[in-house]
């Protein structure tokens, strides 16, 4: 226990956190101005915030973005391997911010702190995978007639409310913060692709250039890998299950195969499904010797790691977030940061520049919650659009970057229908 009341690993880190929040902070211009109008307009005055978001530099600048709008935030980790120690440190000593985050907390302890967060009986909910909400759902059902609403950070958290929406479960409106453009299409694809092959680099120490990488999954985040693999002279495969993001990826450029057939060729595998047992028994049985897997996919999921556990005579961490398996005589294979994000356990996750506008999305969708909130119902909803241009639009200005608006006579030809050939 702490003096704000959150649980961290070591106060003494809080001077290095200051530093490495404020340093963030330099790259996250369209934040930084809503958080000088929260300044003076205090729009979330008094409002309970529970957050299980990353906590990284770039979450606590989120996290005071909102206390200085006046909310009172309360926040957790949304993985045990995820937190950086000086940033939780400096949110709880240095502002006041009750964090509950141990980077390498066990399951036991991580569900503890979601618990601790929702003590602090939320009026908003932050989820990055879902795991708060689904936590107020299903042990403090108490808690739903005092919440207005809750935002969602991932494409992952969104699958799993709307299927709860779609199940008539969810009891509260959620904003589908991943859906805003401003935030997928830069966050999921530039912010992934980075972070994923940093995370890998800084584990393996391995170069790119030259080496089979399968892309599993070619999604948004699927897409950033491929390409940034690529640009590092990676040789790329991909599989999917999509027909159509297969072609995108053939005409990509990229060579699309089987999950065996890429299995036998590949040396490095990174998946980004958001699915189960992407990588299963079956294709562990197909890789080489030296095969390297590592996981950018929300959840611990998509190798299978208990599979891999019964098909190895031994393990051994051979560096720190390299995990040795050896399977057969002659045979091992390597596991990355224990299968979970390898872009925040082994690296530092997006570049604070693109978590600047999925940030300002979620800002702003804490303030559209309360703000509408007797005109929302329990289910799912899309960040306004309006809001998402918004975002788009303040980002351009602190680039210093200038576009085109259009001409009266353009807007009536855009909006008619008269006009043809
Ligand atoms: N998700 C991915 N990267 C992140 C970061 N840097 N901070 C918070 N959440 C993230």
């Amino acid at each position: 226990m702490t003096t704000s009341g959150g649980d961290i690993k070591d106060s003494n880190l809080s001077k290095a956190g200051v530093d490495r929040i404020n340093w963030a902070a330099k790259e996250m211009p369209v934040l930084e101005q809503i958080r000088q109008r929260f300044k003076k307009e205090r729009p979330l005055d008094g409002l309970r915030i529970s957050a299980c978001l990353h906590v990284t530099s770039e979450t606590a600048n989120l996290a005071i973005t909102l206390m200085d709008g006046g909310a009172l935030v309360n926040l957790c980790a949304s993985n045990p391997l995820s937190t950086q120690d000086e940033v939780a440190a400096a949110l709880d000593n240095e502002y006041q911010i009750p964090t509950f985050a141990i980077k390498g907390e066990d399951d036991e302890t991580y569900y503890t702190h979601i618990r601790s967060v929702l003590n602090h009986r939320p009026q908003i909910t932050m989820d990055d995978g879902a795991d708060l909400v689904a936590m107020v759902h299903q042990e403090r059902r108490e808690l739903i007639n005092g919440i207005i609403g809750g935002t969602e950070e991932t494409t992952t958290g969104v699958i799993r409310l709307r299927a709860m929406s779609e199940a008539g479960k969810l009891e509260y409106p959620i904003v589908a913060v991943n859906e805003a453009d401003t935030k997928h299409l830069f966050d999921n694809r530039y912010g992934t692709g980075q972070s994923t092959l940093d995370g890998i680099t800084r584990a393996t120490n391995l170069l790119w250039a030259g080496r089979k990488v399968v892309v599993m999954g070619y999604g948004w985040c699927g897409r950033g890998v491929a390409s940034r693999a690529r640009g590092m002279g990676a040789n790329v495969i991909v599989t999917e299950i999509d027909p159509t993001k297969a072609l995108e990826a053939i005409m990509d450029g990229f060579t699309v195969l089987h999950s065996d057939d890429a299995a036998r060729v590949g040396e490095v595998f990174i998946t980004v499904t958001g699915g189960l047992k992407t990588i299963s028994k079956r294709t562990i049985e197909l890789m080489q010797n030296g095969a390297i897997m590592a996981n950018s996919g929300h959840f611990n999921v998509e190798i299978d790691i208990p599979a891999l556990q019964e098909m190895a005579n031994s393990v051994r961490e051979v560096r720190p977030m390299v995990k040795e398996y050896s399977i057969s005589h002659g045979k091992s294979v390597y596991l990355l940061g224990d299968g979970r994000l390898i872009n925040l356990s082994a690296a530092e996750g997006h570049p604070s520049s693109v978590m600047d506008m999925s940030f300002a999305n979620q800002a702003l969708s804490v303030e559209y919650l309360l703000k509408e909130s007797a005109n929302l119902t329990p289910k799912v909803y899309s960040v306004p659009d309006e809001m998402d241009r918004e975002v788009g639009r303040l980002k351009l200005l602190a680039m210093g970057v200038k576009i085109d608006t259009l001409s009266d006579e353009q807007v009536k030809y855009i909006n008619s229908w008269e006009e043809g050939t």
